[in-house]
């Protein structure tokens, strides 16, 4: 039945719905995941693949790595430490525990060619269950367990948990006489089940159920599983807002959900709420397991082992007259390698493996987190921080369907991009320039070294001067009250100064800018840079022998052609990125009067405060990459041949380096620099030339005009529409 179908049907009918049809003919073997709940008797299982399955051992150092990172939360120490007690410290531990346990169960299984038809949860075992059946990202798995591991030390407190044999009709009439005071915390089967009390109600509940003479058995338990206790506690919004941010994606198969007690079939994507239904709710795992075994569900893979469920499923397949295997994946009392061996050897005879086959695991592995906000919008491209910060903070890694790329928007996952081209390479840069930007290590790196002594802080130096003039010759022209920053300030100086650098002439000058066109930043001008510069080069006969391109050119550094593109390359990288610092530099100004006064009482502050406006607003937002090779990143799995926006100014305002990141604060000691000039072999060469540039321009801006004041409301400044710029289109102030 197509998949769209059959979840309409799951909404419709509300009841029974795993009777609608008989699934699957009692001929072949239906594969079911068994994800169960939380035990105590399993400390230290998981240790022995984790040294011997590269799957396994794959995955928790993943799992480790977002739960370090996200929670600082380090997993590893319980595959690693002999000493099983540090299970025992916590139920938050052993949620954790759990979780990271059956996931890696459900990616080895999945490597050896396991698919179920169907995954069933119990409890905290719906973690690995939904994401078995492709309905939750990796990393948003690890998030839920964590948050649930937290919900249990909220709701902790002293209580009783008892065990009861009765019919659904006497549970009905126990909660019905004791609303309040107990809770169903969960079913084992149709006719057992755990309550939940505090201890002061312990003597009363336990006579009521003697006079009922209804059979209990009383177990001492430290924490309150799917009780409506948490409705009354302070952090339920907390919990709640924080199980909200989960995204969920349509089941790939059918997921026999706990906390419905049904099947819920594929294709349906999870409500938002579900997570915390499923902490507060009963857990109806004894219904679940009754209608996946009326549906045919004849091979139960029990996903890590659990031997209270194996008398819930026996109990159940004899109630529906059902031949159930039940198939343990790891026990306590065997080496965990053998009981995998001995495990796949069933599954083989049981058809479920073809033996014969290898399988990957990867796309099981990976988290595929896809995200459609356009992220041209104009909401986004006026302020991009807090849809960066949201995007970031959920997941780090997301592919955008949209715009066809990747973004990666963590500092650690953006700086490991840029120090890593033998894996992410600049190929997105090759039609811009393919000499030095857009070039491979071994080319990339001959030509770095042919330019890096025209850009050194004693070569740039010299440059002062001629930023100094040229800054004051543009103000001193200005003979209106009302400048535009952007288009009357920022965009000449930095055309005058890479004029300057190259060696053109006032005359050249002019060539080019006639072929630039009202927007620079629309970056439409390429082919009509490269004719001007070709041009230019032919006349180097008649060239002033001291000039950037000559000296290169005797030094056959580059040839022409080569010349020409990086021509091109710091026309364009010289007066884009700089004019947007300057125009993003002058806004904080104009919004910050006091820090004119600050700074022109001690230029000596303008250096921290042009490396804040940097980091705070980035010029260029991206940088862009494609993946030569397959590559996972912060447990998301990119393929090789992907187009990759590498974020640096959702990096530069990244916590963990930034305290208080959307904070502008140029005093602040960072733990990390800023990106905005990127990392690794392809930092901005020209970088201390703007840091030069942009400094001058303020300083001269600040003595001639130190009460500007801005020309129009905030609102109406309008910002470039660009997911690669950060760019003001226009700055109007009022000189006076
Ligand atoms: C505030 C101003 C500037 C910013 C924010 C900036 C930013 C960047 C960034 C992020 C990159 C790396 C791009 C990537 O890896 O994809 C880069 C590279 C580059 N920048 Fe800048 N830049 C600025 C000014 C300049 C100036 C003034 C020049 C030259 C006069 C320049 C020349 C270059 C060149 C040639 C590269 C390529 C380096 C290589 O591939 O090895 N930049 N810049």
């Amino acid at each position: 039945m197509n998949l769209k179908i059959r979840a309409f049907l799951t909404n419709l009918l509300d009841k029974k719905s795993s009777k609608l049809e008989s699934k699957f003919n009692s001929q072949k073997n239906n594969l079911l995941y068994v994800c169960h709940g939380s035990n105590t008797k399993w400390n230290g299982i998981g240790q022995e693949l984790y040294r011997e399955s590269e799957v396994f051992n794959n995955t928790i150092q993943k799992y480790h790595k977002i739960s370090k990172e996200k929670f600082n939360f380090n997993l590893l120490e319980i595959y690693t430490n002999k000493d099983y007690k540090i299970l025992q410290k916590s139920s938050s531990t052993r949620v954790m525990a759990l979780a990271s346990l059956q996931m890696g169960m459900i990616d080895l299984w999945k490597s050896k060619g396991v698919y179920p038809d169907a995954v069933l949860g119990v409890s905290l075992g719906e973690v690995a269950a939904c994401y078995g059946a492709g309905g939750i990202s990796f990393q948003d798995a690890v998030s839920v367990g964590y948050y649930i591991s937290k919900t249990y030390s909220y709701m902790k407190e002293p209580g009783v948990l008892i065990y009861l044999d009765i019919t659904k009709t006497q549970r009905k009439n126990l909660l019905n006489k004791l609303k309040g005071i107990i809770y169903v915390t969960s079913e084992l089967s149709l006719t057992r089940f755990f309550i939940f009390l505090r201890n002061e109600n312990l003597e009363k509940v336990s006579l009521f159920l003697s006079n009922e003479k209804l059979k209990h058995r009383v177990i001492e338990y430290n924490s309150s599983m799917h009780t409506s206790i948490i409705e009354n506690s302070p952090k339920k919004e907390e919990v709640q807002k924080f199980f909200q941010t989960i995204v969920h994606k349509p089941l790939e198969v059918d997921l026999y959900s706990s906390v419905y007690g049904k099947v819920v079939f594929a294709g349906t994507t999870l409500k938002p709420d579900y997570w915390y239904e499923a902490m507060t709710k009963t857990c109806l795992s004894g219904q679940s397991i009754s209608n996946a075994i009326q549906d045919n569900y004849n091979v139960l893979l029990n996903i890590v082992g659990n031997s209270v469920l194996k008398n819930t499923i026996n109990t159940s397949a004899k109630m529906h007259r059902k031949k159930v295997v039940f198939i343990p994946t790891i026990s306590l009392k065997e080496s965990e390698i053998k009981t995998l061996n001995t495990t796949y050897n069933s599954l083989v005879n049981l058809n479920l493996i073809d033996p014969t086959k290898s399988y990957s695991v990867k796309h099981n592995v990976d988290s595929f987190s896809k995200n459609s906000t356009d992220l041209m919008q104009l909401e986004i491209i006026k302020n991009p921080y807090p849809f960066l910060k949201e995007t970031r903070n959920y997941n780090p890694v997301q592919y955008f369907e949209k715009h066809e790329f990747w973004q990666v928007l963590n500092y650690d996952d953006v700086d490991f991009a840029l120090k890593n081209p033998e894996i992410f390479s600049s190929l997105p840069a090759k039609g811009m320039d393919s000499v030095l930007l857009g070039a491979e290590p071994i080319d990339h790196y001959r030509s770095r070294k042919v330019l890096a002594p025209y850009f050194s802080p004693n070569a740039i130096k010299k440059f002062s001067q001629v930023i100094r003039e040229e800054a004051e010759k543009i103000l001193n022209n200005i003979s209106i009250k009302e400048l535009d920053i952007v288009k009357d300030y920022a965009i000449p100086l930095s055309e005058k100064v890479i004029a300057n650098f190259i060696g053109l002439k006032q005359k050249e000058v002019a060539e080019i800018q006639s072929h630039l066109g009202e927007n620079r930043y629309e970056l439409t001008y390429f082919s009509e840079l490269e004719g001007c510069f070709s041009k230019y080069l032919d006349t180097i006969h008649s060239l002033d022998k001291n000039t950037f391109c000559t000296k290169i050119l005797q030094s056959e550094g580059f040839n022409k052609s080569e010349l020409t593109s990086i021509l091109k390359l710091l026309w364009i990288a010289g007066t884009t990125t700089t004019s947007m610092l300057i125009s993003s530099s002058v806004l904080i100004l104009l919004e910050n009067p006091e820090l004119v006064n600050e700074l022109k009482d001690d230029f000596s502050k303008m250096k921290p405060f042009i490396e804040e406006v940097l980091r705070y607003e980035s010029p260029e937002k991206t940088s862009w990459r494609t993946t030569i090779k397959d590559v996972e990143l912060s447990g998301v799995f990119i393929p090789k041949n992907s187009q990759v926006h590498l974020c640096l100014a959702s990096a530069n305002r990244d916590p963990k380096y930034f305290d208080n990141p959307d904070d502008f604060n140029f005093n602040r000691t960072g733990k990390k620099k800023h990106l905005a000039f990127a990392a690794g072999p392809h930092y901005c060469i020209g970088a201390e030339l703007a840091r030069l540039e942009v400094r001058i321009a303020l300083e001269v801006l600040i003595e001639k005009f130190p009460a500007m004041k801005l020309a129009r409301p905030k609102e109406n400044i309008s910002y470039f529409k660009s997911t690669h710029f950060r760019a003001l289109e226009s700055l109007p102030v009022n000189l006076e």
